[in-house]
Parts: structure tokens; C-alpha cells; sequence
């Protein structure tokens, strides 16, 4: 059967860091606390004039060079980001331009950190319908631009940074050990946008308003929805926290991250932890985390890989996906 068979992967970082410390000068905090409440010791920032298409272009050359593709090669650009460059149009288009890209399409997907998640899965759906060969999935932002900078509830728990994907659809035997996305599973509750949210917009305020969470409802709802569309995957496949090479989860937080894999059952070891030196990228985050845990030999072709995000909305996702 067909399958979306990941290529390569690859990441972009804009170069200036932003530590604990640099911000205990700017708002009432301290390094122990941030580091105590969210395993956060550091993040990237995009310097001023550098876009969220700048970091997305930079993630989408490096895997594509992962992947030994040409860009041309491509005929779908799926981009998730909250924060694009502007209203419209789409971001992904002006990635496409730069690669040069002038056939196929690209377009934007907006589910705040689960991003990437749904961006793969909608990505994976033009695949196997066998009408589209190869794609880009790219999670990019620069959430340092929608941060009130005064809020210390907010402002230490974010970051800029871009990551991606190249899939391509490959005939699999139709086994267990089918290459590419297995299985995606997507969930939103709108019930909930009021706590998490950006207080501005094209059709609200006219602005770009600024982040907004209620802290503690985050974190109360994280792990149980994280749980529900994990076991929901593992239903749905018969794969389990042992079957599993790697758990790639969205680094919004630390507390969080290890709750929901002791909940689940899934061993510390497996588990792959980029939130102290990236902050929450949102929908950048995981691709971000693949990369590195990628290029420094830990997912190796082959290793089944559990992802899994929450987000604004609430949004929820996940996906499992054999290298
Ligand atoms: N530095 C120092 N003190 C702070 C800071 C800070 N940066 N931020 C808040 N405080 C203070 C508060 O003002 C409060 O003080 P008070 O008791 O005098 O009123 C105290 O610390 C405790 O505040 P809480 O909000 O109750 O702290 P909590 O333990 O809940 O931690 C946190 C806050 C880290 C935001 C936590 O609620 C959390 O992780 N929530 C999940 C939110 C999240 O990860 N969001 C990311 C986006 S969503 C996603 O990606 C899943």
C-alpha cells in the first residue's frame, strides 16, 4: 500500500539566544523558577527583519538536503505556523518562491502547536491518495513577535525556530513494518479557545495582539488529551509505550512531558527533550526535536516514532510514523 515515506528532516534556528538569566533582567524571574515550573534554559530569537518564511526556508533547504532532493522535485508545500509573515498570503507560498518552486501547491495550517501534526497528516492524505508524490511539511515560528514582553507568565515560555519534512509516496508491503505515517489522529475542542489565545487579529482588532493563557487549564487538560489521541493511535494499530523506538512530544513544557510519558507507560529513555535549549516553538517544535534527534543518530531508519501535540484551540494530535 502507499505510504508517506520520510525522506529527511531538517531545522533552522535563528542565531541569537535568549537565557534565563537575560531575562531576569527584563521581567520579575529567576532562572530556578523557569527552569523549576518548565525545564526551559534557553531559546532562540529571530533578529528583527528575520521572518518566519526566512527560518521555514532554511529548514525546508536543510531537509531537502537530508533528503538529496531537489526542490523542484516537490509538488505539495503543507507549512503550519501561527504566526506567519503576514495576513495573507500564505507563508508556504513565499517558501515555495524561494525554492524556486513555480508547479504543484503550497498552503498554510493553522492549529497552533499541534500544527505540525495536522500539516503531516493532511499532507500524508494527498499522498496515499496517489494523486501527489512528494511533499514538504514544515512547522515555523517566530511567537517572540505575539509576546507580551512585560507578562512573565508568557514571555519565558517561548521561542522562534523552524523545522521540516519531506515525504514521498512509497508502495509498502502493507506489514507492521511499513515505512512512513502509520496512522494520524487529529482533535480540537473550540469550548476551550479562551484559554490560550492571541488577543488580536485582521477581524477582531485590526492588530496583532499578544499571547494570553490561563497557565493552570493548560497544564490541567494537557496530559489527559495528550493520553486520549496517543492511546487512540495505539488502538488503532496495536503498536504500544513498548513497541515504540522514540516518543517525540510538543516541547511546550517539561512537567508536561514527563506526565504524560510515565502516564502512558513510555521509558524516560525514549523520550526526546529539546524544551530547555528551544523553549516552546509551538508548531515548530517537533520537526525541530526529529532533527535533532536525527542528526545526532538517535532515530535510525527503521525506529518507529510516536509524536504528539496540544495547543491553542484546544488542538490535539498525534501521530506514529516508522523512519
Ligand atoms: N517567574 C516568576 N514567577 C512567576 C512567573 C515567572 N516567569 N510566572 C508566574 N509567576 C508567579 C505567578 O505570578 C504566581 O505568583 P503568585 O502565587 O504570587 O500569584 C506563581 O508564580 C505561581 O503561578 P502559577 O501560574 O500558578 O504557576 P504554575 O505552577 O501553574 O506554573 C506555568 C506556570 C509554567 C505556566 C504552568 O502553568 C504551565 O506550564 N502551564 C502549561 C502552559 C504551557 O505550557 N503553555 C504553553 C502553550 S500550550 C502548549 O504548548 C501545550
Amino acid at each position: 500500500r502507499l505510504r508517506s515515506v520520510v525522506r529527511g528532516c531538517g531545522s533552522y534556528l535563528p542565531a541569537d539566544v535568549l537565557t534565563n538569566e537575560d531575562l531576569s533582567k527584563t521581567v520579575d524571574t529567576s532562572d530556578d523558577w523557569i527552569v523549576q515550573r518548565t525545564g526551559i534554559r534557553s531559546r532562540h530569537i529571530a533578529a528583527p527583519g528575520e521572518l518566519t518564511s526566512d527560518l521555514a526556508i532554511g529548514a525546508a533547504r536543510a531537509a531537502l538536503a537530508d533528503a538529496g532532493m531537489e526542490a523542484g522535485e516537490l509538488d505539495l508545500i503543507v507549512l503550519a505556523t501561527a504566526t506567519p509573515d503576514y495576513t495573507f498570503p500564505a507563508t508556504a507560498t513565499t517558501v515555495q518562491a524561494a525554492l524556486g518552486i513555480t508547479h504543484g501547491f503550497a498552503f498554510d495550517v493553522q492549529a497552533v502547536c499541534s500544527g505540525f501534526v495536522y500539516a503531516l497528516s493532511i499532507a500524508d492524505k494527498f499522498l496515499v491518495s496517489g494523486q501527489h508524490k512528494r511533499a514538504l511539511v514544515i512547522g515555523a515560528e517566530t511567537f517572540s513577535r505575539i509576546l507580551d514582553w512585560s507578562d512573565r507568565t508568557t514571555c519565558v515560555l517561548f521561542g522562534d525556530g523552524a523545522g521540516a519534512v519531506v515525504l514521498e509516496a512509497q508502495e509498502q508491503p502493507g506489514a507492521t513494518s511499513d515505512r512512513g505515517v502509520i496512522t494520524t489522529h487529529l482533535r480540537s475542542d473550540g469550548r476551550h479557545r479562551g484559554k490560550l489565545f492571541v488577543d488580536g487579529g485582521p477581524s477582531s482588532t485590526g492588530a496583532v495582539g499578544h499571547v494570553r493563557m490561563e497557565g493552570r487549564e493548560v497544564f490541567r487538560h494537557a496530559v489527559g488529551m495528550i493520553t486520549d489521541v496517543i492511546e487512540a493511535a495505539f488502538a488503532a494499530t496495536g503498536e504500544s509505550a513498548d513497541t515504540i523506538d522514540w516518543f517525540v512530544p510538543h516541547q511546550a513544557n517539561r512537567r508536561i512531558i514527563d506526565a504524560s510519558a510515565q502516564k502512558l507507560g513510555i521509558a524516560p529513555a525514549k523520550v526526546v527533550v529539546t524544551v530547555d535549549h528551544h523553549g516552546n516553538t509551538s508548531a515548530a517544535s517537533i520537526p525541530l526535536a526529529l532533527a535533532e534527534a536525527r542528526a545526532d543518530g538517535r532515530i535510525k531508519d527503521g525506529d518507529l516514532v510516536l509524536l504528539e501535540a496540544m495547543g491553542g484551540g484546544f488542538t490535539w494530535a498525534s501521530a506514529l510514523v516508522r523512519w
